[in-house]
């Protein structure tokens, strides 16, 4: 419980890796981690020709049978051995270590995979000790339907039915990832002691997965359905007809349902405050959450009280924006308004389960000059980055057919989606045969314009966007005011459809000015400051370094000022 500026985590910037799609070095099509040891120093080699990261979030690399590509774990303590073992392990937490890169890694309490010894002893019979380790409840009625309405966040009910010992359970993903009960006091000892296995090994933290969905309703209550909303507010009867209501209780999208039983349950809170006592008996870790809300309010409550929960949590409504300066900074200001007294932001725009931002926010022609917006963005505001990998090279999503999907959720959904491996893609190193990341045949194929979206043509040219990532990290790690800095929207003297904003620290300020719009934009820096001088523009070809009074800020351009006094 701290919210010292020597943290670490609040002046790191953090890469996401997804091993499966690193680089791939035992020739199987599936990168490992060795590959990722390998790639250490395009990270972080110590001098601002890497990416200099402090770092790395590794999604799961456990013994999985990969029904959710590692999210659904059959041994927490055991590397899945197409990636490594923990020898490798060992080694490149200290090759990372030796390089000042920190490691956080995935932590998935919410469900194990159903192959997990867990769950095969709980399925077994009803009086198995471990059968109060799951969520297990009879059917309903005389046709023996599921315990409840409750819907999975993937596809259809939330229940599975075991034949063998007649009763259903609960799995808030796949069938194949039953959820824990997490108020049984010997599942906590059992995770904990997982998660004190990594944090004696060396690992920096933890990135929880789904953190809002380990308690549900004791009672296990109906959800109603996200009409119930609009029947509130409408004076409308139509929506209080049954089939109506009945209507879009039956149709399977998860989204349909408003999941106030199965989500954000209180004691789920209690839970991650035990996990985080676990946590504190080590120093210097941190820990993330995945928590999904809308409401800026339910998010930031999994900081804590009093900081005694999570230590950064994202806020995911920043991915999902309108491309509209507005919007992004509403959005901004709702997070920073939200968060307790010394809570600290983390922030994203891309990772493995959602469209990649150059792609979601891209328009032809305008791509990579919104990807640098967004880059700026991310690397100036007041709050931890976390950069998905490819993001820094442009990596596009991927638009797969039908026999090259692998996720289980575009299977279910194709064509109408084609689910989350356009995201998922080799990492793009070279211009050359699979992008270089594989000898073998990819597991997924290779994302599209790999001849300019890699690493060794962009290394190559100064104007790239891997060189504007270098750069604008460099910036960052060099100016605590960017690091620590304290964050206020600017909103007079702006021009339309533009973003500025201030971070100040002792005396330091920076204005950073962000051209959301098609059109130029004439700023007169004059009504802002006493003095500007332009530090970094998204634009290489601007001269930086001098005092600038006015300035016309070209389509999409963006820049940092130092607006000190
Ligand atoms: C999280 C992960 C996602 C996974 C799900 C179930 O949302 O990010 O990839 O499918 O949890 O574990």
């Amino acid at each position: 419980m701290t919210d010292s500026h020597n943290d670490w985590w609040k002046k790191a910037v953090f890469y996401q890796i997804y091993p499966r799609s690193f680089y791939d070095t035992m020739g199987n099509g599936i990168g490992d981690l060795q590959g990722i040891i390998d790639k250490l120093d395009y990270l972080n080699d110590g001098t601002p020709n890497s990416l200099m990261v402090d770092a790395i979030w590794l999604c799961p690399f456990y013994v999985s049978p990969d029904m959710d590509f590692g999210y659904d774990i059959a041994d927490y303590c055991k590397i899945d051995s197409c990636y490594g073992n923990l020898i490798d392990f060992d080694r490149l937490l200290a090759e990372a270590h030796r390089r000042k890169i920190r490691v956080i890694i995935d932590l998935v309490l919410n469900h194990t995979s159903d192959q997990h010894k867990w769950f095969i002893e709980s399925r077994s019979s009803r009086d198995n000790p471990k059968r109060d380790w799951y969520v297990w409840r009879d059917g309903r009625g005389s046709r023996n339907r599921p315990p409840n309405n409750w819907k999975n966040n993937f596809f259809g009910s939330a229940w599975a039915w075991d034949e063998k010992t007649g009763q259903y359970y609960l799995h808030s993903f796949l069938k194949e990832q039953p959820d824990l009960n997490w108020f049984n006091p010997d599942v906590r000892k059992a995770m904990f002691k997982a998660v004190r296995f990594w944090l004696d090994r060396g690992v920096d933290g933890f990135r929880l997965d789904v953190a809002h969905c380990y308690c549900q309703d004791e009672l296990f209550r109906d959800n109603p359905s996200i009409f119930h909303r609009i029947r509130r507010v409408s004076s409308n009867r139509f929506w209080d007809r049954p089939f109506v209501v009945n209507l879009f209780q039956m149709l399977e999208l998860p989204e349909l349902q408003d999941k106030i039983y199965s989500r954000h349950h209180p004691e789920t809170h209690n839970v991650l405050k035990e996990f985080r006592q676990v946590l504190d008996q080590y120093p210097q870790k941190t820990s993330v959450g995945e928590v999904n809300s809308e409401d800026s309010a339910i998010v930031a409550a999994y900081y804590g009280s009093d900081n005694d929960e999570l230590h950064m949590n994202f806020y995911f409504a920043l991915a999902q924006c309108r491309w509209k300066a507005g919007a992004f900074r509403r959005a901004v200001e709702k997070w920073e308004q939200s968060l307790p007294k010394s809570a600290w932001p983390a922030y994203t725009f891309s990772n493995h389960d959602i469209m990649r931002a150059i792609s979601h926010y891209g328009r032809k022609g305008q791509e990579v000059q919104r990807a640098r917006l967004l880059a700026m963005l991310l690397l100036t505001l007041r709050g931890t980055p976390f950069i998905y990998y490819g993001e820094e090279i442009g990596m596009k999503e991927a638009k797969l057919k039908r026999s090259e999907i692998k996720d289980p959720v575009g299977l279910k959904w194709y064509p109408l989606y084609q689910g989350r491996d356009g995201c998922r893609t080799p990492m793009q190193w070279t211009a050359g045969r699979n992008a270089g990341f594989t000898e073998a045949e990819p597991w997924l194929p290779v994302g599209p314009e790999v001849d300019q979206r890699n690493v060794a043509t962009q290394d190559q040219d100064p104007a790239s966007l891997l060189n504007f990532y270098r750069l604008m990290l460099n910036l960052r790690r060099s100016n605590s005011a960017l690091q620590l800095g304290t964050y206020a929207s600017v909103v007079e003297g702006v021009p339309a459809d533009c973003y500025f904003f201030k971070r100040e620290l002792d005396g330091k300020c920076f204005l950073v000015a962000l051209n959301f719009s098609n059109g130029r934009r004439e700023t007169d820096f004059r009504r802002l400051a006493n003095n500007a001088v332009l530090i970094l523009s998204t634009n290489p070809a601007r001269q930086t370094g001098s005092s600038i009074d006015k300035m016309t800020l070209d389509p999409h351009e963006s820049c940092i000022l130092d607006i000190s006094e």
